[in-house]
């Protein structure tokens, strides 16, 4: 591989000025300094491509007890991917010693993310493969310009052919344009799958298929394909004359009672850290960190070319490495401010991904209200929030990821999701018991898009609980004679095993995290309150092959002793894992979870059931979950926010 001797010589000065905070990401300077002692060390060559660079968060303790200006740890995993020795490593680089401080191969057969790099190259080969030439010429395709080439994962299902052994692969579905800017989706051709070997990045085989005709119908979404544009809007300006009522210094942001820090990873995006709220002058924690680790995409067409579409597009591809630079405007409305983060390829250049975090507060209608008509009192607050966000485009569709703050002491994390629908092909008046027709010929299938949130809590402290608590109605009888009555039944969860759960809309089922040790003025120990939102379970079966991997999709909750090394909920490397690896592996010891420092892992699920409106371009759906103070504080937290300035009689 090509270091360029500039990045050295850079590197040479860097490191202890950039990072501010041990939780600060890796700096661009950090990164490059990364690369150019793996080079100099030699883990680095002409076949050695890096799947990522992040770095590693030090420990708890250290956070904690960290000073500002002291000194601390910078830490870089590296995961190296060799394909001449078709071998993968993770490299530990210690940026203060300025060496490459342990090297671990990876477990055989277990493969790193797939590198962004390779979806271009992956491309190239099946372009340059005649196999592929000799199946467009097959189906009368001239132009081979307008395929359209889309690489999934392999994925592990067991019906891997003897050729696919121990090989890096990729599977390419093939969709065929009307011509360069149309949307390629529109005409999927279904009869062809590329298997493409990415050590030696070349073509395996062509699977063929029946073929299919095309959907008839153009779906173009560029704004130069849509006639008569609305022209009635007028605009609407947020305007903040004297700036948001945010700080940001560094990473770290204060808003309100608010202060937490902002952090950044290659594979999930956007993380929180140290999450804490001022309460009377009392800094008091909430929640370590926060992120969504993973998440799996399960389609539901049985078929022999689509069975195996269900991309786990956080740990086999990397959000942080897809994220979108945000526009002003566009993207995000008002005062905002933008972290910006850098991102390392697989050759080891470092370049910034401008904008990639957006903070601003929005008006979010009101916080409380309350009139008495007797005394004709009335009290009208309106809530702002602290928005904090990020998009990632993976292939067809785009996520964005937004945790909001308010006033109240709540946390929301919502999930928009938008973009293309994934479609296959219908011959004239045939439909599909999979999917939807949401287009002449054009079948969406269904599918599922599950997520995992990774909590830390730190509920007034670092040993924390989790309670169940489920509203049941009480039988008629001597205790209830006129059969009124309900209970709202707490139970608590003292292992692992015990806190694997659904949620239930038949008892308003929520959970509680509570601190046992710090009890509220009422004698309840203090605790916040996992909402859930949207959800339902996975409809693949149990024993269907993809769910080795995806196995934390059978529950929507987990709980799990702290520990930095159990990250995301599919395990540090779900691309091929022949078994897999995550919540449900590391649950089998059925630790002890209750007073002590724990993981509170949450699953929802968006269930995809396509509409003709979700086509060409999806509108946004949403679902997310809270995460809102129960018996933390000792009354609202909200009294003490000020009206509004006053626009009509009602305000004052
Ligand atoms: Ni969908």
């Amino acid at each position: 591989m090509a270091i360029s001797t500039d990045v050295r010589e850079i590197s040479e000065q860097v490191i202890a000025p950039f990072a501010k905070h041990p939780l600060d990401p890796l700096y661009s300077a950090e990164l490059e300094e990364t690369v150019a002692i793996l080079a100099r060390e030699n883990h680095l060559g002409d076949n050695v491509r890096i799947a990522s660079i992040n770095l590693i968060e030090p420990a708890k303790s250290l956070v904690e007890k960290h000073q500002p200006r002291s000194p601390f740890e910078r830490k870089a995993l590296a995961v190296l991917m060799d394909r001449g020795k078709r071998a993968s490593y993770e490299a530990v680089v210690d940026l203060v010693n300025k060496s490459v401080s342990s090297v671990t191969p990876l477990p055989s057969g277990v493969q790193p993310s797939v590198m962004l790099d390779e979806f271009s190259e992956c491309e190239q080969a099946v372009r340059r493969s005649p196999l592929f030439q000799a199946a467009l010429k097959k189906r009368g395709v001239t132009d081979a310009d307008l395929v359209m080439v889309e690489p999934w994962s392999a994925g592990m299902y067991g019906t891997e052919l003897p050729e696919d052994k121990g090989v890096r692969r990729l599977r390419a579905l093939c969709f065929l344009r009307s011509e360069p800017k149309d949307n390629g989706y529109a005409r999927p051709m279904d009869s062809m799958v590329m298997v493409v070997d990415l050590y030696e990045m070349k073509v395996i085989r062509i699977e063929e298929y029946p073929i299919a005709p095309l959907p008839p119908e153009p779906a173009n979404w560029a704004r130069e394909y849509i006639p008569n544009m609305r022209k009635d809007l007028k605009p609407v300006d947020i305007v903040q004359p004297e700036g948001p009522s945010f700080t940001v210094e560094g990473n770290q942001v204060e808003w309100q009672k608010w202060k937490f820090r902002v952090g950044f990873t290659s594979r999930e995006g956007l993380v929180l850290h140290t999450i804490s709220y001022n309460d009377d002058g009392v800094e008091r924690p909430i929640l370590y960190r926060a992120s969504i680790c993973e998440m799996v995409v399960p389609y539901g067409d049985p078929r022999e070319q689509y069975y195996r579409k269900n991309a786990f597009d956080i740990g086999e591809y990397g959000l942080g490495m897809l994220a979108n630079s945000l526009a002003l405007g566009c993207d995000c409305l008002g005062v905002i401010h933008y972290f910006d983060f850098p991102l390392v390829n697989s050759h080891g250049n470092v370049t910034p991904l401008t904008n990639a975090v957006c903070l601003h507060e929005e008006d979010f209608g009101i916080l409380w209200k309350h009139t008495d008509w007797r005394t004709g009192q009335s009290e009208v607050r309106r809530s702002r929030r602290l928005s904090i966000s990020f998009i990632a485009t993976v292939g067809n569709y785009e996520y964005g990821f937004y945790w909001y703050f308010y006033q109240d002491g709540s946390i929301q994390c919502e999930i928009k999701l938008t973009g293309i629908m994934n479609t296959t092909a219908l011959a004239p008046g045939e439909t599909s018991p999979y999917g939807m027709e949401v287009a002449p010929q054009l079948n969406a299938p269904f599918h599922q898009h599950i997520f995992a949130a990774r909590l830390v809590p730190s509920v007034d402290g670092p040993n924390n609980s989790v309670v169940e608590v489920n509203s049941v109605g009480v039988p008629t009888g001597p205790s209830n004679p006129h059969g009124n009555a309900f209970v709202a039944e707490e139970t608590l969860f003292t292992t692992e095993k015990e806190a694997q759960r659904r949620v239930n809309s038949a008892t308003a089922r929520f959970w509680r995290v509570v601190n046992p040790s710090k009890k509220n003025r009422l004698g309840r120990p203090v605790g916040y309150r996992l909402v859930p939102g949207e959800n339902c379970p996975p409809f693949v079966q149990p024993d269907a092959a993809v769910m080795r991997r995806a196995g934390f999709t059978s529950n929507h909750v987990w709980v799990t002793p702290y520990s930095p090394q159990e990250r995301y909920a599919a395990g540090e490397y779900p691309n091929q894992h022949p078994t897999g690896d995550g919540l449900p592996n590391w649950t089998k010891a059925n630790r002890k979870i209750d007073d002590t420092e724990i993981a509170l892992w949450y699953v929802f699920a968006h269930n995809h059931v396509p509409r003709p409106e979700d086509w060409p371009v999806m509108p946004v759906s949403m679902l997310g979950f809270g995460f809102r103070p129960d018996g933390f504080f000792e009354r609202s937290p909200a009294m003490d926010v000020a009206p509004p300035p006053a626009k009509s009689e009602c305000c004052h």
